[in-house]
């Protein structure tokens, strides 16, 4: 990466099919995670470019519509053929941008392009039904209902920086090939990566004013983006609050909401210790945790604590610890705020009595990884999403109040439950208050085919390849009264 500011990229936007500079003459510096520099510069885009790239979107999106899925599938196919070519520069973009280990930006990358190529093959193979009157009471043969799909209009993908390629493509892909425009407002820190991922789109054939990339700030430009008229449908994933925000904002448009979680590994005393604690392990702290699928609490029942404590303690002591250019596990945070947020809950949970096991230990934005045995309710690591590498672990008597434990969280995305007793799983994930439970393995989205989503404050609909392309496009009921 460049070292001085002159040698420094100042990236475009892409509006309306061009890649141009912001009228507004102001740029947003780009500052790496882990290499604590600026590695460079993004427009922040005005309202009047928002309102231009949606009229253009608007415009564009009735000629995309009426192509076929086949065509519409070819240049998605050449975008993942696109993606594929540049793996190594996207990935290293990724890295530097949000500081995600080399293997795993590369496996991002990948992932992407199985997404979209998944969702093309969806599309295609998507059919509507019909439907005779006469299936109701009284209704006439006569009668016939034929039920298709149609777009939304367009859609306003709304990314989060963990994985600014994957889950901005997991919104984008389904969008287009449903045949509607997009406007993509990328994480600010994952701008860069969104930028090299449309470049690749770019090149693979998508006409013009389709879809456009409005970089800036959610707290300047994200509130006349979510309320803009021109705006059909609403996929955003990212926190809570945000969530909250904007579901308050937008009025009478669909929209689907993948939030935070407070995901749990409920351990029974039965559980197969080297499952549990692989999954555990790797659940919590890959990333350095940032991931909304984390597990972000441990609640064992007290038979098979201390064993599990001290089979955490061990592997907690032997993550790899440093820069994303060795894929290490634990990395610096997202950024200094961020680490300064899962420091106050470290502190909170000493300072009420909680047992630290392994870490606190601090360096700028680099969070050793820190586990806490005796975590308890008055705590606020035990309700709080942290998004970074602490782990509590709170001891409980019984499924029963491992299962009020788990529900009483505000959050609702994921859970995972580790028992070798198949029964006793499927009768504990019944109880859980999740989108979905996983039992004897780690909380994640993957693979993308699933169905993906969030209850209570972890979200709203339901993402995944079919869903998405559900959820971004309407019925479309034409009836045939014959003779
Ligand atoms: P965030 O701060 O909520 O930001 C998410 C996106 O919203 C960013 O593009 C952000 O833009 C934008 N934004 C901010 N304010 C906005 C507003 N008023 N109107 C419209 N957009 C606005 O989340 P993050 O820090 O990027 O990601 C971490 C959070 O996302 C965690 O809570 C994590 O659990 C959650 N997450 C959930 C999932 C899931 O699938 N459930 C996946 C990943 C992450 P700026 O970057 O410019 O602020
Ligand atoms: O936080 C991003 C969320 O989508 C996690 O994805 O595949 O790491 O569980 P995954």
């Amino acid at each position: 990466m460049a070292s001085n500011v002159s040698e420094l990229t100042t990236y475009k936007a892409y509006l309306g099919g061009k890649w141009e500079e912001s009228s507004s003459g102001q740029t947003i510096a780009i500052k790496s995670p882990y290499l604590r520099e600026t590695i460079g510069f993004v427009q922040a885009v005005t309202q009047e470019e928002v309102d231009a790239a949606i009229r253009a979107a608007h415009q564009a999106q009735k000629k995309w519509a009426a192509l076929s899925l086949n065509e519409r599938g070819a240049v998605l196919d050449r975008w993942a053929d696109e993606l594929i070519k540049n793996e190594k520069e996207i990935a290293g973009t990724v890295m530097h941008e949000v500081g995600k280990g080399d293997r795993d930006s590369r496996k991002e990358v990948v992932r992407t392009a199985d997404l979209i190529r998944y969702t093309v093959q969806e599309a295609l193979h998507m059919h509507g039904e019909s439907l005779r009157g006469d299936g109701f009471p009284g209704g006439s043969q006569k009668k016939l209902g034929i039920v298709e799909r149609e777009p939304l209009g367009v859609v306003l993908a709304i990314s989060p920086f963990n994985y600014p390629v994957n889950l901005a493509a997991s919104k984008i892909a389904p969008a287009l090939m449903a045949g509607n425009g997009v406007i993509f407002k990328p994480a600010t820190q994952g701008s860069i990566s969104g930028i090299k991922m449309i470049e690749a789109l770019d090149k693979a054939g998508l006409p013009k004013g389709v879809l456009s990339l409005t970089t800036g700030r959610g707290s300047v430009i994200g509130d006349y983006l979510v309320e803009h008229k021109g705006i059909n449908m609403i996929s955003f994933t990212g926190g809570t609050n945000t969530g909250r925000r904007l579901s308050k904002q937008s009025t009478m448009i669909p929209l689907v909401l993948e939030l935070g979680g407070k995901d749990p590994a409920l351990v029974c005393e039965d559980a197969d210790l080297d499952v549990t604690v692989k999954s555990i392990i790797n659940g919590a702290f890959s990333y350095s945790g940032q991931r909304c699928t984390a597990i972000k609490r441990v609640i064992v029942n007290e038979k098979i604590a201390d064993r599990l404590v001290a089979r955490l303690k061990n592997e907690v002591e032997n993550l790899s610890v440093g820069s994303p250019e060795e894929d290490s596990t634990i990395v610096p945070l997202i950024d200094d705020p961020s680490a300064d947020f899962v420091q106050r809950l470290i502190d909170d949970a000493l300072a009420r009595n909680a047992t630290l096991i392994a870490g606190n230990r601090r360096r700028d934005n680099l969070i050793y990884p820190t586990l806490l045995d005796n975590v308890t309710k008055d705590m606020d690591v035990a309700w709080i999403e942290p998004f970074g590498p602490v782990l509590p672990v709170i001891r409980v008597k019984s499924d029963r109040e491992a299962v009020e434990i788990a529900n009483q969280s505000e959050f609702g995305l994921q859970a995972s439950i580790f028992t070798q007793d198949i029964d006793r799983a499927l009768a504990v994930a019944r109880q859980v208050e999740a989108g979905t439970v996983q039992i004897n393995g780690r909380t994640e989205r993957g693979p993308d085919h699933f169905p993906f989503l969030g209850v209570k404050a972890s979200g709203m609909g339901v993402q995944g390849i079919h869903n998405s392309l559900l959820s971004m496009s309407r019925q479309k009921v034409t009836v045939l009264n014959l003779k």
